[in-house]
């Protein structure tokens, strides 16, 4: 929960392209409450250097790297990360579809899943998908069944470490109890490695493991490391995939660390342990897109319950970012037309679905005298609300548009009622 502050929103927080004139934010030098007017609202501004720059830094400090396409995705940001160098992880086999769609070969198409189709694992086999990480027996076994006599499938097996970092549990899953991954505690991986190295269906070229979301302690990446590191020696495989999960900072006061010391620390533990030989991937989602963005809302009423708070009701909320009722995520607010105001004002800001939970930011300080009509936007939206957005009440998804030195494009159009009635058969 975001602490109320009456200070300006912290310059931070904002895209690395974010300037602001006259009070007006601009994004890459393109003003948001312009966009805002073209596009109408809610919209997710993405600042499209500030993405490419975050991929340039991974890809700078990783030998592989996948982004992780459950954090924010559609044809222009397969695209984008596909020219920056990065794979993709996919998750499911819209996420494939999409990938595959966007014109991303198979080659650099991670797939992962804890729970894929037969229908899902005939796709990325079809497709020739670069590495398929397989997440429990069952799934082995069907591999065995949709692979020809003569084919092979590279897989990653996903192994969770028994390492629980600060963070949400729904978040957290690299500790014993989860539903990824075969256990190393109970024997469960090691039983998997002799499982996959005597199936003719499948090379196994490697370890994946994941540990959460909002890691932010990149010491707790060199202790996963040290627990997997006697097992790594004994199974001697070429690579190994360390997840995504670097955390970023939400709200004013947080830090998190960077690619270079995600980058250092994971290398130093992989030496440590004498694993030198061994390829380390990484799939970041959210320290790739999350700070590149923002969401911006138009604020439809008021209500001061005298006495009691102000709600301050906008034109979106969980549909559009669910991260605040699912996991009691803090963010910030600001006025883009004013956006290096005081912000004196504590407000509850909610949003327009049937739900009292339905929270965009608990305690939020804003500048005095926001009215419906206003423009609200909050920072550090680009991972995670899109993708996990929704069409409750029937509410339309909001378009997303990518800005640059060169223009704007619009990288997704606001929903239209006719969509809601697209797979509706009457
Ligand atoms: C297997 C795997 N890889 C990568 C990610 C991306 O994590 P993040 O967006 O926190 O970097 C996730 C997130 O859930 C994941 O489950």
């Amino acid at each position: 929960m975001s602490a109320a502050s009456p200070a300006p929103l912290p310059r931070f927080l904002l895209p690395d392209n974010a300037s602001i004139v006259d009070g007006v934010l601009h994004i890459a030098g393109h003003s948001v409450p312009g966009l805002s007017e073209r596009f109408g609202t809610p919209l997710f501004v993405y600042d499209e250097s500030h993405v490419r720059d975050r991929c340039r830094q991974a890809v700078a400090s990783f030998e592989s790297v996948a982004y992780a396409a459950k954090a924010f995705f559609n044809k222009t940001m397969a695209r984008l990360v596909a020219e920056e160098g990065l794979s993709i992880d996919v998750a499911s086999g819209g996420e494939l579809y999409i990938a595959l769609s966007a014109g991303v070969p198979p080659s650099r198409l991670v797939m992962h899943g804890n729970a894929k189709s037969e229908r899902e694992l005939r796709m990325a086999v079809e497709a020739g998908v670069h590495r398929m990480v397989v997440d429990g027996f069952d799934e082995l076994t069907r591999i065995e069944h949709i692979v020809g006599p003569d084919e092979t499938v590279d897989i990653l097996l996903r192994i969770t470490p028994g390492v629980e970092i600060h963070t949400h549990d729904f978040i957290s899953t690299g500790q014993d109890d989860s539903k990824f991954g075969f256990t190393l505690s109970t024997g469960l991986a090691h039983e998997a490695v002799e499982r996959a190295r005597r199936s003719s269906s499948v090379r196994l070229q490697g370890i994946h493991v994941h540990l959460g979301s909002q890691v932010f302690r990149a010491d707790s990446f060199a202790r996963a490391i040290a627990v997997i590191a006697p097992a790594l020696r004994d199974w001697e495989l070429p690579e190994l995939s360390l997840g995504g999960g670097l955390g970023v900072p939400y709200v004013t006061g947080e830090t998190a660390p960077d690619f270079g010391d995600w980058g250092t620390v994971v290398r130093t533990a992989i030496a440590d342990e004498g694993l030198g030989a061994i390829e380390i991937a990484v799939e970041p989602g959210r320290s790739i897109v999350a700070s590149s963005a923002v969401t911006v809302y138009t604020v439809q009423a008021v209500k001061d319950l005298r006495g009691i708070r102000t709600y301050v009701a906008v034109d979106g909320g969980m549909s559009d970012n669910p991260r605040p009722v699912l996991y009691g995520s803090g963010y910030e607010a600001f006025d883009p037309n004013q956006a290096d105001a005081p912000r004196p004002a504590t407000v509850r800001i909610v949003g327009k679905h049937c739900e009292s939970g339905d929270v965009l930011v608990d305690d939020a300080a804003i500048p005095r005298g926001v009215a419906a009509g206003d423009l609200l936007a909050t920072p550090v939206t680009g991972a995670y609300g899109h993708s996990m957005g929704s069409n409750y009440n029937k509410v339309l998804r909001p378009a997303v548009v990518f800005v640059s030195e060169g223009g704007v494009r619009e990288a997704v159009r606001r929903e239209r009622y006719e969509d809601l009635l697209i797979t509706d058969l009457g």
